[in-house]
This record gives C-alpha cells, sequence and structure tokens, in this order.
C-alpha cells in the first residue's frame, strides 16, 4: 500500500511570526519614540550580556530582502508586529506618518510577494512615555490609547491589510512585565521578569491584568469603527493549557476546566464576558467599571494561540475545582530555552479546549516553535534536526486537530528568523533562517527547506 502524507485542509495557511523589537532595529529612527523594552534593555544587569534590539535582524532596513526571503520559502502569510512608538511616538499624542508608512511599505512589499499580512498591534513594546506619564499599564488611560492607536493602523492600513492581531501573550507581559512568573520545568522553578520588570502587589497586578483585557475589547471596537467593512480581528494569546494526563473523558473534562479556570483573567473573560466570585474575591480580584465587561467581551473574529509548552498535564479529582496538576519530572525533556518543557501534543487539546469551551471561531496558531543550538557546518549549512524533530511532533498534533474537523485556518512558525530573544538577548535562535548578527547574512537552515516543502505539499512530510 503506498504511504499518503497526513494532509491538512485545503487552503491552509502556513507562515511565519516575528516581532518589531525582536527584529527591527533602528530604534530612533524616522521619528520613532523610545519603548519600555528600549528602557528596560539597555539597563544594565536585566538582559545576558545587556544585549538590546538596537541592531537585531536590521529588518527595518532590510524588509525587502526579507520578504525576498519568504516568497523563497514558499510562506503564504507573515505574522509581524506594529510598533505602537514608531507610529504614535509617545503613544497618546501626534502620529508620526513616516511610522505608519513604513508598515505600509512592509505590506505592499508583502502583498507583492503573493503573502498575506497578518499585523500584531502590541507585542510588548509600549511607549515609554506611557509608563511614565501614566505608569502605563497599571492605568486605564493605557487602555484608551492602545483603542485609538489600534483605530489609527485600522484606518490607514485596513485597505491592503483583512486580519489584525490585537494583543500579544496577555500573561507574558503583564504577569512577568509587573511581577515575575514563576515557571516549573521539572528541573527548577524558574521566574521570568520582562519589562518594565516592576514588582507589584497581586492586586495591582490583577488591576493592569484587567486594563490589558479591556484594551483588547476597546481596540476591537475601534477597529470596527475606523478600519473597512470585513477587516477581521483577535488576540494572540499563550493559552495556559492543561493537557488531560490520561486522555479518558474524566479527565479531559478536568483537563477543560483547568484551562478555563487558569485563564480566568485572561482568555476565559475575554470569551465569557464576566469574572467568577472567586476571582473577584481574591487577591488579584480587580476593580470593575460600569460597561468594561461588555467591552471585554467584544466580539472577536479569530482566536491566535501562541503554544510552545503545556502548563500541566493535570488529572480530575475530588477537590471543589475537579482537578490537580502533576509536578513536571525532574528529567522531563526540555528545547533549548530553560523554559521550554516538551508537551508537543499541547497543540491538539488547546484546539480541542478552546473549541469545546468558547467555539466555533476560526483559531490560528500565531506562535510555534523552538530554539536550538544551530551552528553552521563546515560547509556553512544548518542541520537543525533537533528543530525537524519538534516541527514534526507539533505539527502533527496540529494535524489531528484538523482532522477531527476542529477550525484551525493557519500556523505560524515561530520565528521567521534567528532575532533578539528578550532577557535571554541572542543566545537563542529560535529562526527557521540563520542570522549571522555580525554580518546580518540569513542563512536558511535545513528546518526552512523543510517547511517549504511541507507548505507545497500542504502534509505533513
Ligand atoms: C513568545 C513570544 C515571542 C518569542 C517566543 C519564543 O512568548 O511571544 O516574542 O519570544 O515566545
Amino acid at each position: 500500500m503506498p504511504h499518503a502524507p497526513p494532509a491538512f485542509p485545503p487552503g491552509f495557511l502556513w507562515g511565519a511570526a516575528t516581532s518589531a523589537y525582536q527584529i527591527e532595529g533602528a530604534p530612533e529612527a524616522d521619528g520613532k519614540g523610545l519603548s519600555i523594552w528600549d528602557v528596560f534593555s539597555r539597563t544594565p544587569g536585566n538582559c545576558r550580556n545587556d544585549e538590546t534590539g538596537d541592531i537585531a535582524c536590521d529588518h527595518y532596513h532590510r524588509f525587502r530582502e526579507d520578504v525576498a526571503l519568504m516568497r523563497e520559502l514558499g510562506l503564504r502569510a507573515y505574522r509581524f508586529s506594529i510598533s505602537w512608538p514608531r507610529v504614535v511616538p509617545d503613544g497618546e499624542g501626534a502620529v508620526n506618518p513616516a511610522g505608519l508608512d513604513f508598515y505600509a511599505r512592509l505590506v505592499d512589499a508583502l502583498l507583492e510577494a503573493g503573502i498575506r499580512p497578518f499585523p500584531t498591534l502590541y507585542h510588548w513594546d509600549l511607549p515609554q512615555a506611557l509608563q511614565e506619564r501614566h505608569g502605563g499599564w497599571q492605568s486605564r488611560r493605557t487602555a484608551e490609547a492602545f483603542a485609538r492607536y489600534a483605530g489609527i493602523v485600522a484606518r490607514h492600513l485596513s485597505d491592503r491589510v483583512r486580519d489584525i492581531f490585537t494583543i500579544n501573550e496577555f500573561a507574558s507581559f503583564v504577569d512577568m512585565g509587573h511581577c515575575g512568573l514563576e515557571v516549573d520545568t521539572g528541573a527548577r522553578r524558574l521566574t521570568i521578569r520582562l519589562a518594565p520588570g516592576l514588582s507589584l502587589s497581586r492586586k495591582a497586578l490583577g488591576q493592569v491584568r484587567h486594563h490589558a483585557v479591556l484594551a483588547q475589547g476597546l481596540a476591537v471596537r475601534a477597529i470596527r469603527a475606523e478600519g473597512r467593512p470585513g477587516t477581521r480581528c483577535g488576540p494572540a494569546e499563550n493559552l495556559t493549557t492543561a493537557v488531560p494526563a490520561i486522555a479518558t473523558p474524566a479527565h479531559v473534562a478536568a483537563a477543560e476546566r483547568a484551562t478555563r479556570d487558569m485563564n480566568v483573567g485572561y482568555l476565559t473573560v475575554m470569551l465569557e464576558g464576566h469574572y467568577p466570585d472567586w476571582y473577584l474575591d481574591g487577591p488579584e480580584g480587580p476593580e470593575v467599571a460600569p460597561g468594561d465587561l461588555a467591552a471585554i467581551a467584544e466580539p472577536v473574529d479569530f482566536v491566535g494561540l501562541n503554544l510552545y509548552r503545556p502548563a500541566a498535564y493535570v488529572l480530575a479529582d475530588e477537590s471543589p475545582r475537579g482537578w490537580r496538576a502533576l509536578p513536571f519530572a525532574k528529567s522531563h525533556p526540555r528545547m533549548g530555552s530553560a523554559w521550554h518543557s516538551l508537551g508537543p501534543e499541547v497543540l491538539y487539546w488547546a484546539c480541542r479546549q478552546v473549541d469545546a469551551l468558547w467555539g466555533p471561531r476560526d483559531i490560528f496558531i500565531t506562535e510555534s516553535g523552538c530554539a536550538a543550538d544551530d551552528t553552521p557546518g563546515p560547509d556553512g549549512s544548518i542541520a537543525d534536526t533537533d528543530r525537524l524533530m519538534y516541527l514534526r511532533a507539533t505539527l502533527a498534533s496540529l494535524q489531528r486537530a484538523c482532522a477531527e474537523g476542529l477550525p484551525v485556518r493557519g500556523h505560524f512558525a515561530w520565528s521567521l528568523m534567528d532575532n533578539y530573544e528578550w532577557t535571554d538577548g541572542y543566545a537563542r535562535r529560535f529562526g527557521l533562517v540563520h542570522v549571522d548578527f555580525e554580518t546580518q547574512r540569513r542563512t536558511p537552515k535545513f528546518s526552512a527547506l523543510w517547511y517549504r516543502d511541507l507548505i507545497g505539499a500542504n502534509a505533513l512530510l
């Protein structure tokens, strides 16, 4: 019998993702304002070797070359982020036409190359002025300023851009930026901190979280008001996902409850429109102004999921909440980043749970990928067999979701190219394409060539 490779649905959208601060460089070019990441990374002690995104992949000056590379790799879609302080330098005042123009030129180049643009409006680079004036996300004025900026982008780009992701990974910039977030990897517990590097009380953290989801809802309204009819939008969230430790109906249902509970201040409230009493009465319960919940639950067109690791393997139990998490084993395997416990089945379970809890609506995998050591061989080629293994395993899990009819519409590999990995600096290479940061030379790794063939076949190869 001939073997047919497992296929993806016709029209499945294959892409790759990046973000502004991680690739653009040019932090003060053409009127751009500073962001909290410019300030945080330049403050000694915050990032590995005090590395910054000042140059990164120099994409601001090399975007045409990068689009040409995307075309060579056969990408059908590209998820990038727009730097808020490039477009509105102080976050809430005058618009910088040169900043908007950069993204208009990028979008035009993508469309010319037959690549569908999926901009994200906020990938963590808050205008520093908003941090200084209002305490950033601690103030609802930042949520309002974000909605205004979302409307400006929609007005200027929605003649060419059909799909907009609002905010990237709420829990990352909220929890890791305002308190530090503890991650259990089995081998050790890590506390990850991101810009602006605050240590707020849990009460104040809960309020920041509320302002972030409020910003998402207000931005959806602004995009609907200012964008062309038919402009689609939604969040790109790193769903904290509980994977059932045993896939029997009781444990599957328990894992679903766990995912709903663990995302209570994020996707759960965005898609359900209310906070449960246990959360409101708890230490992180926010003050909610009249009308906030209706705004937060403004209907979205799709949900983007950034999926790297299961948050926990979960079992049903007799406790009031009905679930418990297994601790990660000390020897649980991980990929290049210290936080990256391996669990490729998370793609399948996250899609299934989102659909069961809140569906049906379109789902995109907005990020999935891994860091690896990626050393060029004597002939300059990069045989990233570990990334190949990782991508095959995660995409097999995604193919299962598609085969079961779950409404997954596309997949964006993180990342198009090696870039500035936040506090890990340039030490963690996530790209399908290798970047030599001395010369800015781009070299597709083996995984990029594999991904190109997979896209051509629309099947797992
Ligand atoms: C995600 C971020 C992205 C990148 C990957 C590795 O949490 O959204 O910018 O850093 O992790």
